[in-house]
């Protein structure tokens, strides 16, 4: 496995992916894994759907997911409480980033999108009333983007007394 920063700084956002099928239990392996993100009162807010070839072709996305073999669906519980909600949000995204690091790891890479904050694309997941969800594709990359420069910390970095 690589080094944890190398790692880091080398996972890509990946819009095209080959036809080379990713094993699920290797998924489920990452996703395993990926639980052990910190989550507020150990809530685990999330669950996974892994979207079948007939529901994919409801959420008629744009581009396919760039082709991902396998389209996967991340819900989490999005109570009325500000708090609440905010917190299932950060350890759900925590918990992606677990999964995307392992996953490139191994060679996988992950498409965000933004669908998932439309009704209707919550209607054909199923989404229950109160959650929220993202909608992601895995795969192996057709092509790796090069990386887009960050802006350094210490641009982005106060002291307090
Ligand atoms: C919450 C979230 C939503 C995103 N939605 C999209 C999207 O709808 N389409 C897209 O092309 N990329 C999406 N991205 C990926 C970002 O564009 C990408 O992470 C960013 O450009 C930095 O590139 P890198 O991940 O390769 O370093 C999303 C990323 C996040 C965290």
């Amino acid at each position: 496995m690589a080094d944890i920063q190398e790692l880091v700084k080398a996972r890509r956002h990946i819009k095209e992916f080959t036809d080379r099928p990713v094993a699920e239990e290797d998924v489920i392996e990452w996703l395993n894994t990926a639980i052990y993100a910190p989550n507020h009162r150990m809530t685990q807010p999330w669950e996974v759907i892994f979207v079948g070839p007939e529901t994919r072709s409801k959420l008629n996305h744009p581009a396919d997911f760039g082709h991902a073999p396998l389209v996967m669906a991340i819900v989490w519980k999005a109570p009325e409480n500000a708090i609440e909600r905010d917190e299932n949000l950060i350890s759900t995204a925590a918990m992606m980033q677990n999964f995307c690091l392992l996953a490139w790891a191994h060679g996988v890479g992950v498409r965000w999108t933004s669908i998932g904050w439309r009704q209707d694309i919550k209607d054909i997941l199923g989404v229950p009333e109160g959650h929220e969800v993202l909608v992601v594709g895995v795969g192996y990359p057709e092509t790796i983007p090069s990386v887009k420069p960050r802006t350094p910390i210490t641009e982005k970095l106060r002291r307090l007394p």
